[in-house]
This record gives structure tokens, sequence and C-alpha cells, in this order.
């Protein structure tokens, strides 16, 4: 596959890519740091034994960058069959009701500038005659819960957008996964207490890849948070106002 990929440079973004490059998938990054992007692209190149990996700017805080970064991986790779978004913003509830100006940056990064991102892509791949496009959302956008008020409820509009596209445009040929990772230890959740069933983004990314290539609308990852999640979207208020999960 030919992929255009946002957010390769940290974390499970950084796993699925390296996971991609090495069974021989050309890879085109973008990222709002040009000298972590260089520093992945060069990795990935020397990890898959590849012709050099190229990047362009985008930054999720400056919709402006979208369409010039996306052409940029078109006229690099050609075609592209696949773009995954895994790029994203978190802070604790705490944090955020504590500063309402990162709340609001969280809020749209990972909801209106991800899905305006997501507009420009959908519009890119259909254009090529239809393609994968791949967003990392979050299993805390599957119900509303006392830790991830302002958080989960940014993911929770990501993924009802990613589900729309989805019977929206599949049979015009866009195929949209939507990733919903439980808790994985990566630099975003250091500092906080692994629950049980805590994932690694090694594990994710085989999961994920797994799921791209079966053209599955959602996945959960790892797997036990699928389960976790269907008990979870089940408990009635009475119970969620008394627990603090
Ligand atoms: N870790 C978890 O437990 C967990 C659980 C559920 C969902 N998720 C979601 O899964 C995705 C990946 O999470 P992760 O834990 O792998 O995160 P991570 O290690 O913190 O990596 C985040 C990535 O997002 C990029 N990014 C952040 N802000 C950006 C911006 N404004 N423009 C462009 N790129 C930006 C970072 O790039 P830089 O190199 O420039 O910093 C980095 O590549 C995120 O969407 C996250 O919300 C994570």
């Amino acid at each position: 596959m030919n992929v255009a990929f946002l957010g390769a440079t940290k974390g499970m973004g950084r796993a699925l890519a390296r996971q991609m490059a090495a069974r021989g998938d050309r890879l085109f990054l973008l990222g709002r740091d040009v000298a972590e992007l260089e520093r992945s692209a060069v990795d990935l190149a020397v990890r898959a034994d590849s012709e050099p990996v190229k990047a362009a700017a985008c930054d999720l805080e400056r919709p402006e960058t979208f369409a010039p970064a996306l052409a940029a991986a078109k006229e690099a790779l050609g075609k592209i069959d696949c773009v995954v978004v895994t790029a994203g913003l978190f802070g604790t509830q705490d944090q955020l009701e504590a500063d309402l100006d990162f709340a609001r940056r969280v809020l749209t990064v990972n909801y209106a500038n991800t899905v305006i991102f997501c507009e420009h892509a959908r519009h890119l791949l259909m254009e090529g005659g239809g393609g994968t496009l791949c967003v990392f959302s979050s299993v805390a956008g599957d119900r509303g819960r006392k830790p991830v008020a302002l958080y989960g409820s940014s993911k929770a509009g990501l993924s009802h957008y990613l589900e729309s596209l989805d019977h929206k445009y599949r049979a015009d040929g866009l195929v949209t996964v939507c990733v919903k990772p439980g808790f994985v230890k990566t630099g975003m959740t250091e500092g906080l207490k692994p629950p049980p069933f805590a994932g690694d983004p090694e594990g994710v990314a085989s999961r994920v890849l797994a799921a791209i290539d079966a053209k599955k609308p959602m996945v959960y990852a790892p797997f036990m948070w699928g389960w976790i999640m269907l008990v979870i979207r089940s408990l009635p208020r009475l119970v969620m106002r008394r627990v603090g999960f």
C-alpha cells in the first residue's frame, strides 16, 4: 500500500508505521515537528531497507496545512491507498477542567480539526478511485464517564463521524477503520497508573494492521477492551454516577 501517515513519530503511530514499512508498504509522513518527522523517516527507511521516506509539515492545530500536506503526499507516492491518523492530544480531566484554553485545544484537535483533515483525505482517496481511512479514536468516546468527560467527548464525536462515513461511502470504495484503543502504555499515558489489560503499542499496531487488511469498520485494541466496553456501555446511569471509572 501507499500510505500517508499523520502521527508516526511517537507511540502507537510509530509502532504501526514500523510494521507497515517492514512489510513493504510505502509511507509518506505528516506531522507538526519537521525535525521529529525527519528522524522517523530515516528510522523507517533503515528498518525496512527501503527507498528514502519523505515527509511534509501538517499540524492538527493549523487546518491551512492539511491540503498542502496531503497534496505533497500524493505527489511523492503517486496514488494513495491508505491515510492513517494516529495523532491526537490528551489531558486528564483535572488538567482540562483547570485550564479551559488547553481543553479547547484538545477538543479542537481531536474532534473538529481531525474531522476536517479526514474530509480532505476522503476527497483525495475517492478521487483516486477509493481507499482506506484509518483513524484512532478511543474507548473514552463509548460512554460518558467521570475521568474522561472532556477528552472522551472529543473522541465520541470523532467515532460518530467515522461510523457515519463508513455507512455513507463504503459502497463508493471508501473503507473507514475506526480504532478504539483502551489504555496503552505510550508517552500519552506516562505517569498514569495502568489498569488491568493495559496494552503496548506493538500489540495494538498488529491488531490495527490486520483490521485495515480485513477492511473492518471498527476495532478495539487490545482485544479485551471490546468486552470491557460492552459491559460499561450496558451499566445503568445509577451505577455510572456511583463508580469512579
Ligand atoms: N495511549 C492510550 O492509552 C490511548 C487510548 C485511547 C486512545 N488513544 C489515542 O490513540 C492515538 C495515539 O495515541 P498515543 O498514545 O500513541 O499518543 P502519543 O504517543 O502521545 O503520540 C501522539 C502523536 O500525535 C502527534 N500530534 C500531537 N499533536 C499534534 C498536532 N497538533 N499535529 C500533528 N500531530 C500531532 C504527535 O506528534 P509529535 O511528535 O509532534 O509530538 C505524536 O506523533 C491518539 O489519537 C490518542 O488520543 C490513546
